[in-house]
């Protein structure tokens, strides 16, 4: 029996009704694979200070999330631990629900897409779409691991993007320029199980026919209010044209079986996980509103959908999702695309120590820093947000602190401390007038998803009530200023309630000075009178930032100021080699001379290392260790022809360390020769003029 929402008339572009005010806003489902990230909390952030917004203006929202819990990831780790993959991805479902209260992530619910509503909703979806004509089976060639005894979907298989050749990535997404793969279209594949080369092999799927939602994706593409940037990407998938898409996977796979796929194939096959995540949407929606006499087709049929995700996940959402809402005669969302998060300018790293889970850093710093910090950093535009640790904490000492928290924290200890109640306001019509000037642009900016203008503007209310206490030292005379406090008050109370959305805990604390639990909108005034209470504290100073992550080697720009042979040795020479200003002149003996003549070392700029451990090398001193690469037949110096003598070089945002190491400590670094240049743990060797270059050797060549 269909259900009822499949009875609704056809439209070619379902449009967005507003006759209901109900509104649904979702981030991404991660995956209950890992734990949630910084990287991650900048969606879930952005889409709980819109929710709470909406919330503030006294809208019907739900902010609906869940754990994505299917797919090859889960399974395989499941079954590395040992646990079945349920137990597995619960884990993570419960530390992810953690993680986010930490934050101050407040979802109406947070499900799971491995649940009987999703079950239900996916066989409907399917059910619904195939009487319709949209899926199809047909034979194709899959990757299979002969080595692990699998075919490896998407992400189990790694190779060169054919589409921009950018080398490593996994079978289902390009990093690098977003398109969508298929596995088989990779170029060197290799099983990122066990290494080996897989094989093909003929194995038949399901598909749904995307390329005949071409002509509506286009009418929707030209109708609706995208991105720029994401409209962009959304032209050039259209014209190079859409391919139906593969919706199941073969066994193993932890996910829902595809019904009546073993009597149609002969085998079972599974929804693909792309298939069934975002129905976990409706399906967290579904289990919300079972339990609070609703609907979830008041939602999505009557209401307004907001999807936030990140740039990587665009596809799905912007090609794959909407066709099906279309097919099942959904209405379509409205979507936001943010950038990634990169830590002090480069993409997060575990070996530079710029990876914090949400566990780690709500060790280290409060929720609000990071809620401001990102706040002052969104303004819908589809940019990478940079997580500079010094910018981050002058924002929160300087402007979070410094400004807001203080102006406030200021204002509402005087008042409690000096007058028994507030019963006087100045006027100041123009002062008044100009902050409710700002208040509008606060709301227009927090509409537009334009967190960044609210911050803006928050802070000149701030300045404004700064300046204006400031002013009126009520200090001096306490009575006389009652009326300019009262204001100050005031202001304190409104700058609470329009920074609810960053600030749910300051604004909290304030509302409880003022005998208030929460705020709406609509009690923003400067009227109120009454007692106050003590006001906790609203906003700590952050006094470190963390460490970057250490090289083990300090890497010097030298040159060679005289080549001599070892006298006691044939196969190696001697080198006299400037190290710059504060290391002076260092003799050192290198092992090159099967590799490299006098001529080529002489006047030579190249790299040493700087904190090698003196040692006798056959009765000569080596006090530094000369760079270079090798493939086994030749070798080429690590040249920096640009940089000055005595300048360091470094991996990516890696310091250079500055005690000795030993020759066998040297020996356990691997340093790697790519397209020229020299790498360490997929960080680049540059100084700060130039990258570090290695001339005429082979790919993977060893630095040593
Ligand atoms: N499970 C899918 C989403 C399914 S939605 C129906 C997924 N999960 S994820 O855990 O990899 O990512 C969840 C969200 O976090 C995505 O929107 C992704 O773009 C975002 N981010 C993951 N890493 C990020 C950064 N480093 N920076 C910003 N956002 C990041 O994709
Ligand atoms: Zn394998």
């Amino acid at each position: 029996m269909p259900p009822s929402f499949l009875k609704a008339k056809k439209s070619i572009v379902p449009k967005n009704k507003s006759s209901s005010s109900k509104i649904l806003i979702t981030a991404a489902l991660p995956y209950a694979n890992g734990s949630i990230h910084i990287g991650h909390l900048l969606e879930y952030i952005q889409a709980d200070i819109y929710a709470r917004f909406l919330k503030l203006q006294n809208k019907d929202v739900l902010y609906i999330c869940a754990s994505d819990m299917h797919g090859t990831p889960v399974e395989v780790n499941a079954q590395k631990a040992g646990i079945p993959p349920e137990k597995f991805a619960e884990k993570f479902w419960i530390e992810h629900q953690q993680d986010f209260k930490s934050f101050l992530i407040e979802f109406s619910n947070y499900y799971k897409t491995h649940s009987p509503e999703n079950k239900e909703l996916c066989e409907v979806f399917y059910t619904t779409l195939k009487k319709k004509g949209y899926i199809f089976r047909k034979k194709i060639h899959v990757i299979y691991c002969t080595h692990c005894e699998r075919s490896l979907p998407d992400r189990y298989v790694k190779g060169t993007c054919p589409n921009c050749t950018t080398a490593d990535q996994y079978g289902d997404v390009c990093e690098n320029c977003s398109s969508v793969l298929k596995a088989i279209n990779l170029i060197n594949p290799h099983c990122s199980i066990c290494g080996k080369t897989p094989i093909q092999k003929e194995s038949e799927h399901y598909f749904f026919t995307l390329s005949k939602f071409s002509v509506q994706l286009k009418q929707w593409l030209s109708q609706a209010n995208f991105q720029p940037e994401v409209r962009n990407w959304l032209q050039e998938w259209m014209n190079k044209g859409l391919e139906d898409w593969c919706i199941s996977r073969d066994a193993p796979y932890f996910g829902f079986e595809i019904p009546g796929s073993k009597k149609e194939t002969g085998e079972t096959k599974y929804f693909y996980v792309w298939m069934d995540a975002p129905i976990g949407y409706i399906s967290s929606t579904k289990n919300y509103t079972d339990k609070h006499k609703t609907t979830w087709e008041a939602y999505w049929k009557k209401g307004e959908i907001y999807h936030f995700i990140g740039k990587d996940i665009s596809y799905f959402h912007f090609l794959f999702w909407p066709a099906m809402l279309m097919a099942m005669d959904i209405p379509l969302p409205k979507l936001t695309v943010h950038g990634f998060i990169t830590v002090n300018g480069q993409k997060m790293s575990k070996s530079r120590g710029t990876f914090f889970t949400a566990k780690d850093f709500i060790k280290l710093y409060p929720a609000e820093s990071l809620r401001f910090y990102y706040a002052s950093h969104l303004d819908r535009k589809v940019v990478d947000v940079d997580l500079d640790f010094e910018n981050f904490k002058a924002v929160n000492n300087k402007v979070l602190v410094g400004s807001l928290s203080n102006f406030c924290y200021r204002v509402l200890t005087f008042a409690q401390k000096n007058y028994t109640t507030i019963d006087q306001i100045a006027k100041e019509p123009e002062l008044t007038a100009k902050v409710k000037s700002l208040l509008d642009l606060v709301k227009e900016s927090y509409q537009q998803q334009d967190f960044k203008g609210a911050v803006h503007h928050i802070l000149e209310i701030a300045d404004i009530g700064n300046a204006y206490f400031q002013q009126a030292e009520p200090w001096k005379d306490i009575n006389k200023s009652k009326k300019q406090v009262g204001w100050c008050v005031n202001l304190t109370r409104n700058l609470a309630i329009i920074s609810q959305p960053i600030l749910p805990l300051f604004s909290h604390k304030i509302a409880k000075s003022f005998g208030d639990s929460s705020f709406l909108w609509k009690d923003i005034k400067f009227t109120w009178k009454g007692k106050l209470k003590e006001v906790e504290l609203l906003g700590v100073k952050i006094e470190k930032t963390p460490n970057a992550a250490k090289f083990p080697l300090r890497m010097v720009v030298g040159k060679i100021l005289r080549v001599e042979n070892h006298p006691d040795a044939d196969s190696l020479y001697l080198l006299t080699v400037d190290l710059g200003p504060e290391l002076g002149k260092k003799q050192v003996v290198a092992g090159l001379k099967k590799y490299l003549s006098i001529n080529q070392l002489q006047n030579q700029k190249a790299l040493f290392c700087a904190n090698m451990k003196p040692a006798k090398i056959r009765s000569q001193m080596s006090e530094a260790m000369i760079f270079a690469a090798d493939d086994g037949t030749s070798a080429a110096l690590l040249e920096a022809s640009k940089s000055p003598v005595g300048m360091e070089a470094h991996f990516g945002g890696m310091e250079n360390a500055a005690s000795e190491v030993t020759f066998d400590e040297f020996k356990k670094i691997s340093m790697r020769v790519k397209s020229g240049k020299v790498f360490y743990e997929n960080q680049k060797l540059a100084t700060k003029v130039e990258d570090i270059q290695v001339k005429g050797l082979k790919d993977n060549s060893i630095v040593r």
